[in-house]
């Protein structure tokens, strides 16, 4: 078995969960080094594990022939300026979401990798989790019938109450609850039901300006520039019609953060998407489900144990792993930019543009559905 071995372009807030998860989960990847704007974080993070290389800058990095795959956890606004000169340095590229802070950015990182003959793709790779996974199951084996519509709500506060520097949420390129939250409700949908052909939005920002309670900015206040309230109708390939709601403004409602998906025999809950696991349950409705009928009858909530065992917790970096057996093998990774995470970046970006121009926006990317996970997969190996 050989190792693929991943260089981090940025060692914040969210490298801790893909450090961890690279060493403890997935057996086929292997850090080969990091770097970061902030030498600090590249010390401390580094000291974490055993001394991993550090490299001066991220040129460096991408001048390294043992770096198989760059790792861009940088901040969104900063996305596309990192992927697009890993792949100038000809290096494959798996990027944390959203793949750019403009879908026009995306577009021309997918181009650059297609004319260089490079994979890119990335986050989010929670739709891998046992909820949405096991979820795509049983929508398959047709329990709830045909999808017809369909629900996503992320209601949160903002993220100045735990994050250490929440400033780019408010005020920088790629900012904004669809932008930084949409991507794993999106990206559940688009597997869970195909892709999106028309988008429209209404969006707003509820205030001006944000206060951080977080350390180490305690009290430092944000002025905010992007919309914070946002909402989307979204019409499928299929026909099924979708609203998502994303805000950093409102407080959120207990069991409020799924999707739900409404069939012709019944409904669905799917768990949180910013999860890998939870708790998936189904209501038949009174017109007949054969298969429903035998294994949980009808009329009450049934909750269903996902089939898959693995994944059900924290997971991140597993569809980073994915990605490297696609590199290795030369096969399509399940998160590919191309066919994935650039139509989910044209729909979240349609929504404020809806907004804004006050139309319909047609989707023109393609997503391609990539095979679900095997049920007999070993945690991390793809
Ligand atoms: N924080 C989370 O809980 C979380 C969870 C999931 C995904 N994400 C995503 O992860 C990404 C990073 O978020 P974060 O919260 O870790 O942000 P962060 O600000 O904590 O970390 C980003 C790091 O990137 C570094 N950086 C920026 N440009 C660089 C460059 N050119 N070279 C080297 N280092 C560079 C910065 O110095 C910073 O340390 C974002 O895309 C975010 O959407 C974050």
């Amino acid at each position: 078995m050989a190792t693929t071995r991943i260089g981090f372009v940025g060692v914040g807030d969210a490298s801790v969960v893909y450090l961890k998860n690279i060493t403890k989960k997935c057996k086929e990847l292997e850090i080969v080094g990091i770097c970061d704007l902030v030498r600090a974080k590249a010390e401390r993070a580094s000291a974490q594990y055993g001394g991993l290389k550090i490299y001066e800058d991220m040129h460096a990095l991408f001048a390294d022939p043992a770096v198989d795959i760059v790792l861009n956890l940088t901040r969104p606004g900063e996305h596309y300026e990192v992927s697009k000169a890993a792949l100038q340095a000809g290096k494959p590229v798996y990027s944390e979401k959203p793949l750019a802070a403009t879908f026009a950015q995306g577009q021309e990182l997918v181009e650059l990798a297609q004319a260089k003959g490079l994979l890119l793709g990335g986050a989010p790779d929670t739709f891998l989790g046992a909820g949405v996974q096991g979820a795509r199951r049983l929508l398959e084996e047709d329990v709830i019938g045909q999808p017809v519509g369909a629900a996503a709500h992320m209601l949160c506060h903002g993220h100045e109450t735990w994050h250490p520097d929440p400033s780019f949420y408010y005020n920088a390129p790629g900012g904004g609850p669809m932008l930084d939250m949409g991507p794993y409700y999106v990206t559940a949908l688009v597997n869970l039901l195909g892709p999106v052909e028309t988008v429209v939005g209404v969006t707003k920002t509820t205030y001006p300006t944000r206060t951080i309670t977080s350390q180490p900015l305690n009290g430092k206040v944000i002025d905010v520039e992007v919309p914070t309230y946002q909402t989307g109708i979204l019409r499928f390939a299929s026909g099924v019609i979708a609203t998502i709601i994303t805000t950093f403004d409102v407080y959120s409602v207990p069991g409020v953060n799924h999707i739900e998906i409404y069939g012709t025999r019944g409904n669905m809950i799917v768990p949180n998407p910013n999860d890998f696991g939870g708790e998936i349950k189904i209501k038949v409705g009174e017109k007949d489900s054969p298969k429903a009928a035998q294994n949980w009858g009808h009329g009450d909530w049934i909750t269903i144990d996902s089939p898959y065992d693995i994944y059900q917790e924290d997971s991140r970096a597993v569809g980073l792993a994915d990605f490297a057996k696609a590199l290795q093998t030369g096969r399509t990774p399940r998160a590919s930019a191309a066919l994935q995470t650039l139509h989910v970046l044209e729909v979240l970006e349609a929504v404020a543009k809806s907004s804004a121009e006050g139309r319909a926006i047609a989707i023109k990317t393609p997503f391609t559905l990539q095979p679900a996970l095997p049920l007999t997969a070993e945690e991390g190996v793809f």
